[in-house]
């Protein structure tokens, strides 16, 4: 469900100071979510993700048997359903979400009945034969329309696979994982680029056995998944608005304790340490195999420099690519954005949306197939931003009008509420005017 279509206007600021705690990380929440409805027994998630999108997971693992509920202190409980799901009359609305969508068709496929998976408009233009291609090989019957949702699935026992993903995705690795899980043999999905890996980690947590290389993970069929209680860890893509946003200011000085800090998600603090912000990590810790900790980050005093974000990076990157071309323009050198073609087929197509928004803002900006140059050096001045209704182009520009001359208006702010509802009135916390 859509709130209203909401603008908001972002002053510039002085600094940014402060202190946060943020809500727990999206992709961890779904699969938790997702693998404790599945589970045998009832699961408890503290600082479970606040998002839009974790909320769809949640409704459509409601409608397909299990129970969840949302504890007075926060925590959501979660009773799973043994393995086995209710088909649902009612087509399952995944929203916005893609990790929901691709991530359950993996699960449904191999389970008894039919299953309608619809989301919407944005969710409805983007590819899905990423999913249909691994799942037909396992013998899933699987139907788009002309490449996309809505998907209808007949559930049918599959055969486990030995699979390479084309594009680097998490998503679609956890789609075969979950999909191999229910067959007789071992799947195993082959990665040129390691991906985010919480499917992994979530999966071992529930007490199923993988077997991992570098480059590769397998999963034996038949396992059953058993309850856990967990933390959610903060979310380190919604940190990185706030972490760039602090890079922006000489001497900013933000800190934001419990966050995930897993290394397939980690590559933005390289980034930043390379533009020449100065962070450090505290207070590593290990939960359910999730690194959690500490980071403090202070702007460098000269401004940032530039850097490059190509190859493997531009895949681990590519949720943090939007806020870093944002800042771009604030660096001495800029920033070059390649072999990030995939940002094309998110919420929105990003690479669009940002230059469009860049030269809003009075930016020069080339775009190209499969990334973005911002020439460093730039001012900018406020504008009126289209966030395509895109979470992270609305969150992204909030953070370049932080430095603009002028007010900003975010078209589409309401946006923000999919992966990160708490963000405007955070940044109006740490952000000193
Ligand atoms: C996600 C994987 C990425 C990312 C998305 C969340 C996940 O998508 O962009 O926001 O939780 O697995 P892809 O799998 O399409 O790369």
């Amino acid at each position: 469900m859509h709130s209203a279509i909401e603008e908001r206007i972002i002053k510039p600021a002085r600094n940014v100071i402060g202190a946060l705690r943020l809500p727990g990380d999206k992709s961890i929440s779904h699969r938790y979510g997702m693998l404790a409805a599945f589970a045998e027994g009832t699961s408890r998630f503290t600082n479970f993700s606040t998002g839009a999108d974790c909320a769809s997971t949640l409704k459509c693992m409601q409608a397909l048997g299990a129970t969840v509920n949302k504890l007075s202190d926060g925590t959501i409980e979660v009773t799973g359903m043994g393995g086995r799901v209710t088909p649902s009359a009612e087509a399952l609305d995944c929203g916005n979400s893609g990790s929901t969508m691709r991530m359950i068709s993996g699960l449904l496929a191999p389970q008894a009945g039919t299953f309608t998976l619809i989301g919407d408009e944005s969710l409805s233009r983007r590819p899905m034969e990423r999913i249909r291609k691994p799942l037909a090989e396992m013998g899933a019957r699987l139907a788009l329309t002309e490449g996309h949702a809505p998907i209808v699935i007949e559930g049918t026992p599959l055969q486990s696979i030995d699979f390479s993903t084309p594009v680097p995705s998490a998503q679609v690795k956890t789609c075969i994982l979950l999909a191999g899980l229910q067959t007789q043999g071992k799947t195993t999905v082959h990665e040129s680029v390691r991906t985010r890996d919480h499917s992994e980690l979530a999966l071992r947590a529930f007490g199923a056995e993988l077997e991992r290389t570098l480059g590769s993970v397998s999963i034996q069929g038949q396992q059953t998944l058993h309850a856990i209680n967990a933390a959610v860890p903060g979310d380190l893509s919604s940190a990185a608005f706030f972490l760039c946003a602090a890079a922006l200011f000489p001497n900013s000085g933000l800190v934001l304790d419990w966050l995930g800090l897993n290394p397939t998600r980690a590559a933005l603090l390289d980034v930043l340490t390379a533009l020449g912000a100065h962070i450090s990590v505290l207070n590593l810790e290990e939960k359910n195999a999730e690194l959690v900790g500490t980071v403090q980050v202070t702007g460098p005093t000269g401004g940032m420099r530039s850097t490059a974000i190509t190859g493997a990076l531009a895949a681990q990157l590519i949720d943090e690519l939007p806020v870093l071309a944002a800042i771009a323009p604030y660096t001495s050198g800029g920033i070059r954005i390649r072999d990030a073609k995939e940002l094309r087929v998110k919420e929105s197509d990003r690479i669009a949306l940002v230059a469009k928004n860049l030269r809003a803002m009075g930016a020069e900006v080339e775009e190209f197939e499969d990334g973005l140059d911002v020439p460093g050096g730039q001012t900018l001045h406020g504008a009126t931003i289209d966030s395509g209704g895109d979470h992270r182009i609305a969150m992204a520009f909030s953070v370049a009008a932080l430095r603009a001359e002028g007010e900003t208006l975010i078209q589409g702010a309401e946006s923000a509420a999919i992966s990160f509802p708490e963000f405007f009135d955070l940044l109006d916390q740490v952000a000193e005017r």
